[in-house]
């Protein structure tokens, strides 16, 4: 495997995408905290900031880079300027995405290409991005946070659920074509975690719900020893990972209509937006 902490000239380097709330918010902030340089991205400008001022109190150098990973200029301008700051990404934690709930009664084709553009290109996006520069320099790490969603189709979540399961294997691939050029590849499948797309949910339908500070502690704990899939809580991903996928379609199928009512989020504000203008 190749580093595993900070770099021999230099604070380790590192961009975080989908840093102004939730997961990458905490990870940006965690990051700080080991004196590290955080290139943080995401839409919200001024919550972008909020992120960069706790980096620099935990201790850390902020790089704040305001726009959206489904512009592709917006993505190539940030690796460059990343790059012009300093000189290069070691790792590149993808955080960014979307999740609403969709039912196939009222299925949406659009809903699907929100949920892509997001979860699946953006995270293509900052690999064709990044990766020739770790190549290159024989070394760096992507981690990709896709989810326990992604093992099967689970009910309400079509979209979400697709984009996850795509991400997953996209990383696998990836994974297996960097064997030898000392890019290492994560996988990161968490279970539920608190942060703004949470809030959205039924509270109910979220066992083993964690912190966000421990979620991003297990993260950067899976991503530092470079296992090739991180998954948590282990009481839920065991299950999920080993023991669902495994499960014959139609106990799935039964187990699964039990889940569906509970499955329903509460619409993103961009997804009531999408809403509006697709209305007849
Ligand atoms: N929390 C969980 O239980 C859980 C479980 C499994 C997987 N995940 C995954 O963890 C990641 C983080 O989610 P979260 O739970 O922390 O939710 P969150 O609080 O809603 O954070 C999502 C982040 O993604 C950013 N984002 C969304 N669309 C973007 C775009 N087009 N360009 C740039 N940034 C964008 C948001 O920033 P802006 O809106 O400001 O752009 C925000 O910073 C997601 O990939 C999610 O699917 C979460």
């Amino acid at each position: 495997m190749s580093q595993k902490r900070g770099r021999e000239d230099g604070p380790t380097r590192v961009v975080v995408t989908g840093a102004t709330s939730g997961l990458g918010r905490e990870l940006a902030r965690q990051l700080g905290a080991r004196g590290w340089r955080v290139a943080i991205t995401g839409r919200r400008a001024d919550a972008l900031q909020e992120t960069a001022r706790r980096v620099r109190e935990a201790g850390g150098e902020a790089l704040v880079l305001p726009g959206s990973v489904t512009d592709d200029e917006q993505v190539r301008g940030h690796a460059t300027a990343i790059r012009a700051a300093w000189g290069g990404v070691d790792w590149a934690i993808l955080n960014a995405g979307v999740g609403d709930s969709m039912n196939a009664k009222e299925f949406s084709a659009e809903a699907v290409r929100w949920t892509f553009d997001a979860n699946v290109f953006g995270v293509a996006r900052w690999l064709e991005a990044v990766l020739p520069g770790m190549i290159a320099q024989g070394s760096g790490v992507v981690a990709g946070i896709a989810s326990l969603a992604g093992f099967r189709g689970l009910p309400n979540s079509g979209p979400y659920s697709a984009s996850k399961a795509a991400l997953i294997t996209l990383l696998e691939s990836a994974r297996v074509d960097l064997r030898g050029t000392g890019v290492d590849v994560v996988t990161v499948c968490p279970g539920f975690v608190k942060s703004e797309m949470t809030d959205r949910n039924n509270p109910s339908s979220m066992p083993f719900l964690m912190e966000t500070e421990d979620g991003a502690a297990a993260i950067l704990q899976g991503i530092d020893a470079r296992r090739r899939v991180v998954h948590f809580p282990w009481q839920l991903s065991y299950p999920t990972k080993y023991l669902l996928t495994s499960l014959p379609d139609f106990a799935y199928d039964w187990l699964a209509a039990k889940l569906g009512p509970l499955r329903k989020k509460r619409p993103s504000a961009e997804g009531e937006q999408r809403r509006g203008k697709n209305a007849p």
